[in-house]
């Protein structure tokens, strides 16, 4: 038996996944020797990762394309076995225990589906009934709770293969609660989704975890998931660990400068009155976007304007878009990450 304090947590240490992949050589001679010597090189796809998750936690796990994040997602569902270290899922080793953990993990990927392609849809979570066990009672109570929450009423007797993709993430989310998790594993859960198709499945996901305290650890490419959902990112890349904290301290410490859109009641060039400032924007000389340094005060700037004139009708400060500064990283700039 697993100790009640693990359950809904997730615990990696020094977590590695080598790929070996084959080297090709060009031209004639080489296709030939392709064919009897494979020279293999090693692809650290995960390298040496370490970190915990508490139960009840939303954790966006961000980096770009290839930087190791569905590497990860398998080797914690146990789908792949890791290379070398440690992992542990409700106490559990993934992939030694695979059994045991899936009972108490729910996981979509969003490239593809879990379902049974060919059945109707009811029909697939009533097999996931079997599978795991439920009561029929419980069933019924949580498949409606999903069926209403996610709106999956009207394509119930569809076959899966014939469901659109927005119903496919839909049911597929449906059917990784089916069984009441403590851990929910989801990688991409929105790609391709409409707006509002996201919007059902970002707020699902948030009642998951508000209301019944289910873990979630997340990958996306949407910035709005993890602005509405996570509260701690972890960033990786190139199989590193490159960030891990509260996703405000994150935008905190990349954010140099704000932003200030003023609406002036009156026509007036600033340019030549604020000094030391970045103009960004002049529309009609009434309305401005102006940046300035992070430590220096709005009111300084409104009492300049106003001292040569400026009727401010609408001031606002725009914060850091966590986009931008997602951006720059994935660049590669060399910013310093704590
Ligand atoms: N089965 C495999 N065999 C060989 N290489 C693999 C395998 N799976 C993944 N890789 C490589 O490992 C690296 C990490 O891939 P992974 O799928 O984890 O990236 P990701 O962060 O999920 O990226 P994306 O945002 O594009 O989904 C990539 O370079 C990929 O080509
Ligand atoms: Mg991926």
């Amino acid at each position: 038996m697993v100790p009640e304090h693990y359950k809904g947590t997730i615990i990696v240490e020094n977590l590695s996944k080598i790929f070996y992949i084959r080297k090709r050589r060009k031209g004639f001679l080489g296709s030939v020797l392709n064919l009897f010597y494979a020279e293999k090189y090693p692809l650290y796809a995960v390298d040496n990762i370490s970190f915990q998750i508490q139960k009840g936690e939303i954790v966006g796990y961000l980096g770009p394309n290839g930087a190791g994040k569905s590497t990860t997602i398998k080797m914690l569902t146990g789908i792949l076995m890791p290379t070398s270290g440690k992992i542990l899922v409700n106490g559990l080793e993934p992939f030694t225990k695979r059994k045991i953990v899936t009972k108490n993990i729910g996981v979509v990927f969003g490239q593809r589906t879990q379902l049974w392609w060919d059945l109707p849809l009811y029909e697939t979570f009533d097999l996931l009934r079997i599978i795991y066990k439920i009561d029929k009672d419980t069933f019924k109570n949580r498949l409606e709770e999903y069926i209403n929450i996610l709106g999956l009423d009207s394509f119930m007797d569809q076959q899966v293969r014939k469901l659109s993709l927005g119903q496919r993430m839909r049911a597929d989310l449906a059917a990784s609660l089916i069984h009441n998790p403590d851990i929910l594993f989801l990688d991409e859960p929105t790609i391709g989704l409409d707006i509002l198709t996201k919007d059902i499945v970002r707020k699902t996901i948030k009642y998951l975890n508000q209301k019944k305290k289910i873990t979630v650890i997340l990958t996306t490419h949407d910035i709005e998931d993890i602005e509405y959902l996570a509260d701690r990112l972890i960033l990786i890349d190139k199989g590193k660990i490159r960030y891990d904290g509260k996703l405000d301290h994150f935008i905190q410490m990349y954010q140099k400068s704000k932003r200030i859109l003023i609406y002036l009641e009156n026509e007036i060039l600033l340019e030549n009155f604020l000094n030391g400032y970045k103009i960004l924007k002049n529309d009609m000389n009434r309305f401005y976007e102006i940046e300035i340094p992070l430590k220096e005060s709005v009111s300084n700037v409104i009492d300049k304007i106003q001292k040569i004139g400026g009727r401010i009708h609408d001031i606002t400060v725009k914060k850091q878009e966590l986009a931008d500064t997602l951006k720059e990283i994935y660049k590669g700039k060399e910013i310093e990450l704590g």
